[in-house]
């Protein structure tokens, strides 16, 4: 099954979870792919592409300025790439759909270009703060402005006039604000360097390394000089934790589980939530662990078990930032309870994560109290019943994997967004075990 029959309302009836599955490729690495092979002198070849919406329009986007990529086609794209001065300027705006991700990331990248853009997106991503790039860069010299109130998109991008680096201290743990910046310094005249109060996600800083260009990493900070070239590179993208994460989670949750993730990325700065599951107690053995294109990669095999509530290290919060939804599931069918703090980001994404996981937390029974910046949850007995995902697709994965610990059937509305992310959602959970349709009423 794919998108196809992925439709906007999902029933799931939980199940026997087990075997070994393998889940689509990372979809941070696979928009970075794209834009690093673009603009790349050479060919390169790409393994392990995840085809959902969010990469797509950034695929999209590269092919309207003017580069030629041939797939996806069973995750193979092969992109002709034009260097660092070869994109062209698009006739239209570029439509980034949901995706946070290429919005932020080609901001960066079109302040130094020498032609205007501007850049839109759906309902929710239009309502997300893009004032966080639109800072750093406008110091760099780039001319950008956000068409709505409070530093929301649509983004015009005006055609740049020469960029300087800049030294800059990220006042959010955010590697789309990094990775944005460090896109800009690429063209910057100087060195760009930008420091993180604590560890985010670096698939930036590996791909730069796997397409030849020099980085310096010190302590928290990475810089780079401009005026550099790619060279092409062929690539294999790992599987996407945050979509094993799902999985991780229905296995862990259920006494005499036993199944296997094959070839998950487990980059140290996107494993928090094995992490968390780990310090729940979950039965989680890493093994065959090996690199693609600079990543480390492992199968994961977890075996169920109970699970028991804990506090949440702040420190881990970065490194799980999009597994929350699935992890307080896993806190909702643990023993005790689980207090996550720190962790205001999760307002600001696809959804208000917080609010929109506890309110469906609570209409299956669960005490589940937001805070500001975190939520408190209480486990027990989880029954069925309807929630809204609002449109976020990792809200719906994680209340179709809640139907595994529930006493009835879980019909989840809004879920269309898992097309997203993990537009094979549906099939990779019933081979895992998940009794899961798309109801079509
Ligand atoms: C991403 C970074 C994270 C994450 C998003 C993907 C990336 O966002 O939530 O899904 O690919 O750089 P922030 O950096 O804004 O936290």
């Amino acid at each position: 099954m794919t998108s196809s029959d992925q439709e906007d309302r999902l029933v799931a009836r939980g199940g026997r979870i087990g075997g070994t599955v393998a889940v689509a490729g990372d979809k941070s690495i696979s928009h970075r792919a794209v834009m690093f092979g673009a603009l790349a002198e050479g060919v390169s070849h790409v393994e392990g592409f995840l085809a959902g919406e969010d990469c797509l329009a950034t695929l999209a986007a590269f092919r309207a300025m003017g580069v030629r990529i041939e797939g996806p086609e069973d995750g193979r794209l092969v992109i002709h790439g034009v260097g660092m001065d070869g994109l062209r300027a698009p006739e239209a705006p570029l439509d980034m759909g949901n995706s946070g991700t290429s919005m932020r990331l080609l901001a960066g990248l079109l302040a130094a270009q020498p032609f205007a853009a501007e850049l839109t997106g759906d309902a929710s991503l239009c309502n997300r703060p893009m004032g966080r790039v639109a800072e750093p860069l406008g110091s760099m010299g780039a001319r950008i402005t956000a068409l709505e109130e409070g530093g929301r998109p649509p983004l015009r991008v005006a055609p740049a006039e020469g960029l300087r680096g800049i030294r800059y201290d990220l006042p959010v743990a955010s590697a789309q604000v990094k990775s944005a910046v460090l896109l800009a310094g690429l063209y910057a005249e100087g060195e760009t360097c930008v420091t993180e109060p604590a560890p985010t996600r670096d698939h930036t800083e590996r791909m730069l390394a796997a397409f030849g260009y020099p980085l310096r990493q010190e302590g928290a900070t990475v810089c780079l000089e401009g005026g550099g070239r790619l060279r092409a590179a062929d690539l294999t993208i790992p599987g996407d934790l945050s979509s094993a994460a799902f999985f991780l989670v229905a296995a862990a949750l259920q006494p005499g589980s036993d199944l296997t993730l094959e070839g998950v990325g487990i980059n140290p700065t996107r494993r928090g939530a094995l992490d968390i599951l780990l310090a729940m107690g979950a039965g989680i053995e890493v093994r065959n662990e090996r690199t693609y294109g600079g990543e480390p990669v492992a199968d994961l095999r977890v075996r169920g078990g109970e699970l028991e509530g804990i506090e949440i290290p702040e420190h881990l919060v970065p490194l799980a930032i999009d597994e929350f939804p699935v992890l307080f599931v896993a806190a909702a069918a643990a023993r005790g309870r689980t207090v996550l703090r720190g962790a205001a980001e999760l307002r600001i994404k696809e959804s208000d994560r917080i609010q929109v996981m506890a309110d469906g937390l609570r209409a299956l029974g669960i005490a589940a109290e937001p805070l500001e910046d975190g939520i408190v949850i209480d486990g027990g007995p989880i029954g069925g019943g309807t929630v809204d995902a609002h449109g976020d697709h990792r809200v719906a994965m994680a209340f179709a994997v809640a139907s595994v610990a529930a006493s009835a059937p879980i019909t989840v509305t809004g879920a269309a967004a898992i097309r997203t992310s993990f537009p094979d959602f549906l099939a990779v959970a019933r081979s895992a075990g998940l009794e899961i349709e798309a109801d079509k009423d």
